[in-house]
């Protein structure tokens, strides 16, 4: 397998303010390295505020890393660059619904995404929105419906249908399945597990779940205060859990 995402020593801080003239630095992402492989899934837990969604936040350029270095398919991505790179790893959040713009049709959200970063003509983007709402189990009607007029479940396969339009190599699962009942979320997970075989996609999800982690993901990372504490296969990592807080977070101590 190739290695996809390699990330090197990568640190954020933020200050936080407490009370009026003091402030504090907190190290949310603290010398942070790992790889994820094409076609694999790569799950990230930790307690809240450990730094998942930071990490997440400064692989698809929405935050700036202080320091490290992200490498995709060996190619350096940096803020400067990231532009060129942004259709490679595409990111859904965990509210569906807040993530779409409700005074827009489905069809028009998606065309947006392909005339802001494809040189596709009106027509080719045409036939593109409709695939891709295929490929998420919705029909070609859909197009003409707003966000509200969907289920909770329609409206995660609509984020996934703007996630996957620009065929990412990687997609990032911030909580993304979290709010779903579980019928709700069998049906994405396995259609997100389909997408993966037929397109080879790579997963990086980002749970507190972990039936879900130990069911969907090949490698996992355990987060606390910013770093990196434990990480291994997920069967192994799970079945002979090291680290105190990994065996907290599976609440065996
Ligand atoms: N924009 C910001 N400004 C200041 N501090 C921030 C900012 N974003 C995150 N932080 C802080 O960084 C730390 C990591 O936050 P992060 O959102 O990455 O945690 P998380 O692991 O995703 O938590 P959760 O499981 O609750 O989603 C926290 O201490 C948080 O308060
Ligand atoms: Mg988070």
């Amino acid at each position: 397998m190739s290695c996809l995402l390699d990330v090197t020593d990568l640190c954020k801080s933020y200050q936080k303010q407490l009370g009026l003239f003091r402030q504090e630095k907190i190290a949310a992402l603290d010398h942070v390295s790992f790889q994820l492989d094409a076609g694999k899934t790569l799950a990230i837990v930790g307690e809240t505020g450990s730094g998942k969604s930071t990490l997440a936040k400064v692989l698809v350029g929405i935050e700036q890393p202080d320091q490290g270095e992200i490498r995709l398919a060996g190619k350096t991505v940096s803020m400067s660059n990231y532009r060129k790179y942004n259709h490679v790893i595409r990111y859904l959040f965990q509210d569906a619904e807040r993530a779409l713009n409700p005074s827009q049709k489905i069809g028009a959200m998606l065309t947006d995404v392909l005339r802001f970063s494809t040189v596709l003509d009106s027509t080719q983007r045409q036939k593109k929105v409709i695939q891709s709402l295929q490929q998420v189990g919705l029909m070609d009607e859909h197009i003409d419906y707003y966000p509200h007029m969907f289920s909770a479940g329609q409206q995660q396969r609509i984020a996934l249908a703007r996630a996957l339009i620009l065929d990412p190599k990687l997609l990032i699962l911030d909580e993304a399945l979290t709010v779903l009942d579980p019928t709700l979320r069998a049906q994405i997970v396995n259609l997100l597990l389909e997408l993966q075989q037929q397109k080879g996609l790579a997963y990086l999800l980002i749970s507190k779940n972990l039936r879900l982690v130990r069911h969907i993901s090949d490698h996992c990372l355990v987060m606390q205060h910013g770093r990196v504490v434990e990480s291994g296969p997920t069967e192994q990592l799970l079945t002979q859990p090291q680290h105190p807080h990994t065996r907290r977070l599976m609440g065996l101590s």
